[in-house]
């Protein structure tokens, strides 16, 4: 195993105290041979003999009696060149890197193929709720038409407590942080970088050809305020952050940014560190997963599902079917592109004609309304603010029309423009 932290301290207690029933389930006992950190003498969570710790990658590599590396780790590199590394010495791989997965897919499942070895990576996408083995398996007669999805769970958190006790996203971070849900540093997290490595791999398996992170355009929480999710509220919406990646007329459209979806959907009722994946296909129609995505115990449950697996290959001297054939390539389209409903806050000055001069910036970016609501009247600025819903504009447009009513002279601020989840 590569990494006793989290993930690696929960998947140690539940391969010591499950031996029996795997080795049921397995035909064969599953042993943890040797662990690669850091700091041979930091103490763990879950404690296992010393002489299984080591810092040197090499000899892992090198042992004939080691079958299976599991790689729990995280970050790129060097996590790459040691999933690499252990495939090329004809070692069967189980990782829970969404970063490495979603960056270079492609490489580690043609460097498994090359050497006839397994990779799987359950737990890289939503920790313990299956999806990443029903996308490859139970739903593969299906071509997917789209992906919806809660897929990080400190954001959601966050969300759901601005959305419940109307306060703001740096006094509930600041919670999240205290609560171990959000780490010291956030980013990765609150600007949407890891559930976009999460929408790669689902839209991958999905689509059946690679979607990279780099081609999910991504939008962090950090700019929602209290008042996004009072006037949300008003209007019938709650404020998730979501992860959409869709087939449109054989191209592929993903994005992670928050959205407002209307409080009767199921994705809307997700709360908490939960997470939630819709699934909506030719042949089943919207599937949905719901479950804890993250945490040491849930996690586990995925990685030793996938050693279960690769397990029964081994003792069973079976060959072993390539569980993902991708396709060359798929155009992804650009954001530009989108088409949906807009939600924009503006704060303008409150007198006659404003609303004229709003509605025509609107009206020559080809966007119509299909409300407006005027909120509160702030009497040292002289200011009101103002609540704009559209009915279906491209994003391209949508950009436009925002830059034309940010140059107005009566518009003194946007306060935020949120798109609608259809
Ligand atoms: P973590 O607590 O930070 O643990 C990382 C472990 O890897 C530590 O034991 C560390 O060693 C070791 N390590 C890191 N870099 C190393 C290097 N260069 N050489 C040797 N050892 C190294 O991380 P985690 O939360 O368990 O996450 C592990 C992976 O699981 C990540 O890919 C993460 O995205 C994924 N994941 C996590 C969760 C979750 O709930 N945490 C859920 C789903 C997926 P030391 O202890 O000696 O520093
Ligand atoms: N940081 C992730 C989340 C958990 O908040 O969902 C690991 O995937």
């Amino acid at each position: 195993m590569l990494g006793m932290g989290v993930v690696g301290s929960g998947v140690a207690r539940a391969l010591s105290q499950k031996s029996d029933s795997l080795a049921n389930q397995i035909g064969a006992n599953v042993c943890l041979k040797s662990v690669l950190v850091r700091d041979k003498t930091k103490q763990r969570s879950f404690e296992i003999g010393q002489n299984l710790f080591t810092d040197n990658f090499d000899e892992i590599l090198e042992r004939t009696d080691i079958d299976i590396v599991v790689e729990v780790m995280g970050g790129e590199h060097p996590a790459l060149e040691f999933i690499l590394a252990a495939l090329e010495s004809g070692k069967h791989v189980v990782t829970a890197n969404k970063e490495v997965m979603a960056k270079h897919a492609p490489d580690i499942f043609a460097a498994a193929r090359r050497k006839d070895v397994r990779v799987l990576f359950e737990a890289s996408v939503a920790g313990g709720t299956p999806v990443v083995s029903p996308l490859m398996r139970d739903l593969v007669a299906n071509e997917v038409v789209s992906i919806k999805a809660i897929i990080n769970g400190t954001t959601n958190y966050i969300l759901t407590r601005m959305s419940s006790e109307q306060i703001d996203y740096k006094t509930v971070l600041k919670d999240a942080q205290n609560l171990g849900y959000a780490e010291p540093d956030p980013t990765n997290d609150v600007e949407g970088i890891d559930a976009a490595y999460k929408l790669a791999i689902l839209s991958t398996l999905g689509f059946r050809a690679q979607v990279k992170d780099s081609d999910v355009f991504c939008e962090g929480i950090t700019s929602l305020s209290a008042k996004d999710f009072q006037y949300a509220d008003e209007l019938g919406y709650a404020i998730k952050l979501l992860a959409i990646s869709s087939r449109i007329n054989g191209e592929v459209q993903a994005r992670v940014h928050p959205a407002l979806i209307e409080k009767d959907q199921m994705l809307a009722k997700v709360d908490g560190v939960l997470n939630a994946i819709e699934i909506e296909t030719d042949l089943t129609g919207r599937v949905l997963f719901h479950g804890p995505g993250a945490g040491s115990m849930p996690t586990s449950s995925a990685i030793v599902a996938d050693i279960i697996n690769i397990g029964r290959n081994v003792a069973g001297n079976a060959a072993y079917l390539d569980p993902v054939r991708l396709s060359e390539s798929i155009k992804v389209q650009s954001i530009s592109d989108l088409q949906t409903k807009y939600y924009f806050r503006l704060e303008a000055k409150d007198e006659p004609g404003v609303l004229a001069q709003i509605g025509s910036a609107l009206a020559l970016n080809k966007i119509s309304i299909s409300s407006f609501i005027q909120k509160g009247f702030d009497p040292e600025q002289g200011t009101a603010e103002l609540v704009i819903m559209t009915h279906r504009a491209t994003e391209r447009s949508v950009q436009s029309a925002l830059k034309d009513i940010k140059d107005l002279d009566v518009v003194a601020r946007i306060g935020n423009m949120i798109r609608v989840s259809e």
